[in-house]
């Protein structure tokens, strides 16, 4: 049995279904969130608010303003859809061949716009303001960043942030929160291997970077299983590889590439000095020349201990089950979480049979919509713990 959200809340859920089941047919990828970002506009305009537009292309942000002064607080959303053809037999299927909202961040526009609505009926009672954010691209390349090199967290200065995700193995209802690191960072690399091309018969006048590679990629995975504390968490996976074009002959040089997640910046910074040091001297030993192409992506997410006792209050006060939920998904929330004290939260939306449930990215993802007024009485007990105390 879940438990039931206020009567503001309550009222609103027709219509933000609606909101959610419209952005499900109608999804749009990062930075192309021009469909989404107008409704949402429109939504807030209908709300009483007066939004901004076209921050970093197409993020949104709207203020709530309380009588007595008191912090800012950031509540964020985001809007992009991936490049999935939808596979599920919902009657508000995508539209879109080719694109899907397959992470459930139509739901997160849509609870974040319920959420703006009611707490502008309950401003009164403010002491401080709410910045509803709502950001493109998360998906990739990242929409966080340019919505704060675009200032998103000053005028008013942002003090604290919060985020959610609705997460589909987690039974609907129950919340994952915690201090500390709870999503990884989500870093790429590229290897490059320089041979000697040849007839594969006479492999002694050739250097091949096949077998180079073969027992490169075998000892990088060294770098993790002996060279890294086994306190410290970390993956290193490829995830591409290409060289050669026929059977008789080595080829030239043979290129890979993947992804390595870690949760501390200290050991993301060891991961990339140590392969930065092995590629080279490795491929030495081969014969080969070898190069390692790091390309940094979103940071690891940390959550603040502050705001993180918000939510765990909100989560006591309402009465749900508490779950644990670390990942190591990338996640660009973290950007500002790295500039204020923030917290991201998980809040399960499990469909109830458990033959629909899908993980995040797949073509049959689907979510329990009877987690939106959950999340949204979430987000109002949040701003009530951190703007409304006596
Ligand atoms: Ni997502």
């Amino acid at each position: 049995m879940l438990p039931t959200a206020r009567p503001e809340v309550q009222a609103l859920i027709e219509e933000v279904i609606a909101l959610r089941r419209d952005f499900h047919r109608h999804p749009e990828l990062g930075f192309e969130e021009v469909r989404t970002s107008a409704k949402v506009a429109q939504f807030l305009r209908e709300s009483g608010l007066e939004p901004r537009e076209g921050i970093a292309k197409t993020g949104v942000c709207a203020l709530i303003e309380g009588p007595v002064d008191g912090p800012t607080l950031m509540l964020r959303a985001d809007m992009d859809a991936l490049p999935i053809l939808e596979e599920t037999d919902l009657e508000f299927a995508s539209q879109v061949p080719g694109k899907m909202h397959a992470c459930g961040h139509d739901l997160h526009t849509a609870i974040l716009l319920g959420t703006a609505r009611i707490l502008q009926g309950m401003k009164a009672r403010l002491k401080g303001r709410v910045k509803l954010i709502f950001q493109p691209a998360e998906e990739g390349p990242g929409g966080a960043w340019p919505m704060i090199e675009q200032g998103i967290l000053q005028n008013p200065k942002v003090d604290y942030a919060l985020g959610l995700h609705l997460w589909s193995d987690l039974p609907c209802g129950h919340v994952a929160i915690q201090s500390g690191p709870v999503m990884a960072a989500a870093d790429t690399f590229q290897v490059l291997i320089h041979g000697k091309g040849g007839h594969a018969a006479y492999p002694h006048e050739s250097a091949d970077p096949i077998v180079a590679a073969a027992a490169l990629i075998g000892a990088m995975q060294t770098v993790i299983s002996r060279r890294t504390n086994p306190f410290d968490t970390a993956v290193l996976s490829v995830t591409q590889i290409r060289g050669g074009s026929a059977d008789n002959v080595i080829p030239e040089r043979v290129e890979f590439s993947g992804t390595i997640r870690s949760f501390q910046q200290p050991v993301r910074d060891f991961l990339v000095a140590q392969l930065q040091e092995m590629v080279p001297n490795f491929c030495k030993a081969y014969g080969v020349e070898g190069e390692f192409h790091f390309h940094q992506g979103y940071p690891p997410l940390i959550n603040h201990p502050v705001p993180t006792g918000w939510v765990e209050q909100a989560v006591k006060k309402l009465g749900l089950p508490r779950a644990v939920q670390a990942t190591m998904g990338g996640e660009d929330m973290a950007y500002y979480l790295q500039e204020v004290p923030g917290a991201f939260f998980f809040l399960g939306a499990a469909p109830a049979a458990k033959e629909r449930t899908f993980p995040h990215h797949h073509p049959k993802f689907q979510l329990d919509e009877r987690a939106v007024p959950l999340a949204m009485e979430l987000f109002l007990r949040c701003v009530e713990e951190c703007l409304c105390t006596e």
